[in-house]
């Protein structure tokens, strides 16, 4: 008895100095992007369960194009890509949110196993708790996880015909180098000569106007997207953020092809955090809180042959403003 209450208490405070070292982390990465040159909060941070919601609300905004064509790319070539990927794959869904977009592929896809991929851990519960109301015979894995510097999954997921699913255009929150970074690690989960590989919606370079209303939609919705993510930075780091102080900007820099987006000081302000962090902001100074990389399809061809990827399939809505492409290691 006194054992299995040693043991307990061990088991419990070697879980409560994991937590804190996954804070320290965090605390640590949120104030080095805020002490910047140019100061930045990594996109990951716009998710907590508000932040998931407000995305999906943005989903169906007139402005927000990506899923809607996207949902029609998948209604316009459903057969193929079915027959593309094969059945009985083990679904891997990275960044999974709603895990509605995969749902939706369950009829044709017959998975073994659906495993949702999202760092939004509450959003998930909630979601998969959905799902297995709807689909009580799927076997599902759901990990909470931030994939952005591991993709380390956990030994319940299936080996057996993988097929990772990174729709939405995602992989666009990375910089180039971390996208191709990405795309290996995905590749090196990959089993050769299997049914599954990757499926993964891709927004290409588009009319700017476009671009910049659909990360700055008339309603403000992305505005209040953007400028909660300064609400779970005041929670996870301690810090004093008031969000009246901050404007949402989000436009298309042709440039750099990427959807930026910031926040910028309204005026002069001085954010603190505890261990006497701080930074002091002018008005208009900004802060850095997304990107959203656009490709082209050869582009985006060739960083999928620079990962290790081989012949991929590319499917496109009659406007040709988004991608969904189908690949397998070589
Ligand atoms: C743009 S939303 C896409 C949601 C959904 N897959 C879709 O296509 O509509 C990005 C999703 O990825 C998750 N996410 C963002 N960064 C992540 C990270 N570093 N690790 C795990 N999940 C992440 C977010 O919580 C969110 O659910």
């Amino acid at each position: 008895m006194a054992q299995r209450l040693l043991q307990d208490t061990q088991v419990k405070l070697a879980s409560e100095q994991t937590q804190k070292s996954a804070n320290w982390s965090i605390q640590t990465e949120l104030a080095a992007g805020l002490n910047a040159p140019q100061a930045s909060i990594s996109p990951k941070y716009l998710y907590d369960p508000l932040g998931s919601k407000l995305f999906e609300a943005i989903c169906i905004l007139d402005e927000y194009y990506p899923t809607r064509t996207e949902a029609d790319i998948f209604a316009l070539h459903a057969e193929d890509i079915a027959a593309t990927i094969g059945q009985g794959v083990t679904l891997i869904d990275l960044g999974a949110g709603n895990c509605a977009k995969a749902a939706h592929l369950f009829a044709s896809l017959q998975p073994r196993q659906y495993v949702p991929v999202d760092i939004s851990a509450d959003f998930l519960r909630e979601s998969v708790a959905a799902l297995r109301q709807k689909f009580p015979s799927l076997p599902i894995v759901e990990v909470a996880m931030d994939f952005s510097s591991s993709l380390h999954l956990p030994t319940g997921v299936g080996h057996e015909h993988r097929l990772f699913f990174y729709p939405g255009s995602s992989l666009g929150n990375f910089a180039p180098e971390e996208a191709l970074q990405f795309l290996r690690r995905i590749r090196q989960n990959l089993p050769l000569g299997q049914h599954g590989g990757l499926l993964i919606g891709i927004d290409l370079i588009k009319d700017k106007a476009l671009l910049d209303a659909a990360y700055d939609d008339d309603l403000g919705l992305t505005a209040t997207f953007n400028r909660n993510v300064l609400r779970h930075v005041n929670r996870l780091l301690g810090s004093n953020f008031v969000l009246n102080d901050w404007l949402h900007r989000g436009f298309f820099n042709p440039v750099e092809e990427r959807v930026e987006m910031h926040l910028e000081a309204r005026r002069d302000v001085i954010v603190s955090w505890p261990d006497k962090g701080n930074r002091r902001f002018l008005q208009g100074d900004r802060i850095h809180t997304e990107n959203s990389y656009k490709f082209t399809p050869d582009g985006f061809g060739e960083l999928l042959r620079c990962a290790g990827f081989g012949q991929s399939k590319m499917w496109f809505d009659p406007h040709h403003w988004f991608m969904l492409c189908h690949t397998r290691p070589i």
